[in-house]
């Protein structure tokens, strides 16, 4: 069996290539730098790319890589389905983002889970919520970074079950390789949710980079994004992010990792190193 993964030098691209690994399970990864080169608007390399794969994990960029707009690149992946679907892949794991059943046809992440639901292939989609390493390896590190360690975002208090990004490896992992997981859509979160001041409070003085908290205006916010030359388009995207973490859509928690994976999810503790760690 060999995997196809996309996304292979993101955040959970290279966790699912790490887990692929430690399960023994031959992977080739694609993106922009790997070889072949793989390119969500440049279809030239994709046959190539599925030579003797079975199954593929498909992850469409955030835009968190030099922070630009990634809107568009769903068309290509639609059209990537077209491929797949005359090559020898049998099962697709698809990941786009918690709550994105609920979105119109109009964004790409939608537009693909719809055509991939549509193929022929197995399929299983996974939506994570925001990710415990976006404070590590994400946005958010670089805009503590920015203000010196002070983490300033337009959210006040409201919470965010945020998920480690080797949880959803995992998961991902499992669904690929084991079967019964076929037609099923997980919503992938940790099993608790904290604000933006209490996940401060937890990173204070780990080295993280994040040593304290405070909520900004949207205005305030988008100023100092575009300070930092961040495109304006993926600040609107964040913003509207930021908008439903502020409204509360991003605070519930499911039990889908633990259901998946037969042991609890790590919490933001965990991950920080302040609580009983769990081995990688
Ligand atoms: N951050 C969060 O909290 C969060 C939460 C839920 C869902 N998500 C979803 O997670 C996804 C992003 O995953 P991630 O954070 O793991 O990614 P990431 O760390 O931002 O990395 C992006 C990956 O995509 C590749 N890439 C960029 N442009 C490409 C192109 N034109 N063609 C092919 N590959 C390309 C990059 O490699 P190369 O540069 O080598 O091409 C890299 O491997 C998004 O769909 C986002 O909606 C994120």
């Amino acid at each position: 069996m060999t995997v196809l993964v996309t996304g292979a030098t993101g955040k959970v691209g290279s966790q699912v290539l790490a887990e692929l690994g430690r399960r023994d399970v031959e992977a080739r990864a694609a993106s922009r730098s790997s070889c072949p080169p793989f390119d969500w608007q440049n279809p030239h390399g994709w046959e190539e790319a599925l030579l003797g794969i079975d199954k593929v994990f498909i992850v469409l960029p955030g835009g968190d890589d030099g922070h630009r707009s990634v809107r568009g690149l769903g068309d290509g992946a639609v059209r990537f389905l077209d491929v797949l679907e005359r090559s020898s892949v049998k099962r697709v794991v698809l990941m786009t983002a918690l709550g994105m059943e609920h979105a119109p046809e109009t964004v790409d992440q939608r537009r693909l889970e719809l055509r991939v639901q549509a193929s022929s292939l197995d399929w299983t989609i996974v939506r994570p919520n925001w990710f415990h390493q976006n404070v590590t390896e994400g946005p958010l590190q670089d805009i503590a970074a920015a203000g010196a360690g002070t983490l300033r975002l337009p959210v006040a208090q409201a919470a965010v079950s945020f998920v480690d990004t080797r949880d959803i490896a995992a998961v991902v992992t499992e669904a690929l390789i084991v079967d019964g997981h076929a037609g099923n859509e997980y919503a992938l979160t940790g099993p608790d949710s904290l604000t933006f001041h209490e996940l401060a409070a937890l990173t204070a003085g780990t080295g993280i980079g994040v040593e304290s908290y405070e909520a900004v205006s949207d205005s305030e916010f988008k100023r100092f994004a575009l300070e930092l030359s961040w495109d304006a388009e993926y600040i609107d995207t964040l913003l509207g992010l930021f908008s439903t973490i502020a409204n509360g859509y991003a605070a519930s928690t499911t039990t889908d990792v633990a259901d998946v994976l037969g042991r609890s999810a790590r919490t933001f503790a965990d991950f920080a190193g302040v609580g009983a760690v769990r081995s990688q």
